[in-house]
């Protein structure tokens, strides 16, 4: 089925690594022409590079930390001067958190409420000038948000609030015909082993009624679905890709 992005101009934050880098290649691959960021990693942005110059379309891996509102005002800038404009944004960027709440410092609960949600607010912010009728916003959320983990409460708290966020900006965008969803994966293997010791591996994949854990392909693939012009009546909606857990 043709996903009809051949030629659309798109930013996605975060996209050397992990799931962002699945959707950047996916979204090159559909022939679509990228603008994307990155932190610290300059070894990923590097490799990234590479694998898109043998893509064809006008593609940008540029760094900047989205927690900097100049920073988010310097990369929207490469997206308008290189693609004029912009028909898909994804909002892919974000740290996991992991301490009890009593551990929680002020600065580890900002680091993760300004990467995770004030920086999907500043993207959007600075990118709803550039976007042309019949865009689509994809923000990146996690379904764990909804169920609660212990030691995840700041990351929890960042994620479920996207969903608030998406729910009311689609009301907005929405007269000028632009759409906004939230893609909400659950446990994905963006590395051998999703980082974790065996028996939690195999714990994880048992609370998945596919009884395996996500891909970063998996998550990319309905980030695309909702990107594309097929999914035109699709607006303030949360796509679970979470194997069923
Ligand atoms: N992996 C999972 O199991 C999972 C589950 C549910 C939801 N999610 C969500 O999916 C998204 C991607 O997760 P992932 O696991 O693929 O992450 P990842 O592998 O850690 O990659 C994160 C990407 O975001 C960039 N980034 C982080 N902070 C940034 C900042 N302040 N400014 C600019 N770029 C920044 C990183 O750049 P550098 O490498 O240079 O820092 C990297 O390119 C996140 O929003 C995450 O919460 C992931």
């Amino acid at each position: 089925m043709d996903l009809q992005l051949a030629g659309k101009r798109a930013l996605v934050t975060g996209g050397t690594r992990g799931i962002g880098r699945a959707i950047v290649t996916a979204l090159a691959g559909a022939g679509a022409s990228v603008v994307t960021c990155y932190r610290t990693d300059r070894e990923a942005a590097e490799s990234l590079t590479r694998d898109l110059k043998a893509t064809d379309g006008n593609h940008h891996v540029v760094q900047a930390d989205l927690r900097d509102p100049a920073d988010v005002t310097r990369f929207v800038e490469v997206a308008r001067t290189e693609l004029g404009g912009l028909d898909i944004v994804v909002n892919s960027a974000g740290v996991d958190g992991h301490a009890p709440t009593a551990e929680v410092t002020i600065e580890e609960w900002r680091r993760v409420m300004d990467t995770n949600l004030t920086a999907f607010h500043l993207v959007t912010h600075a990118t709803l000038p550039l976007l042309a009728e019949g865009a689509s916003i994809v923000a990146v959320s996690a379904s764990v948000s909804t169920r609660g983990m212990a030691g995840k409460a700041h990351y929890t708290a960042s994620k479920a609030a996207i969903n608030g966020w998406v729910r009311s900006v689609c009301k907005e965008v929405g007269p000028r015909g632009i759409r906004i969803n939230e893609v909400s994966p659950g446990i994905i293997e963006t590395e051998p082993g999703a980082g974790l010791p065996p028996e939690v591996y195999e714990r994880m994949k048992g609370f998945a009624s596919l009884r395996r854990l996500g891909t970063s392909e998996d998550v990319a693939n309905a980030v695309l679905l909702l990107a594309s012009p097929l999914a035109a009546y699709v607006t303030g909606a949360t796509l679970h890709v979470d194997g069923g857990i």
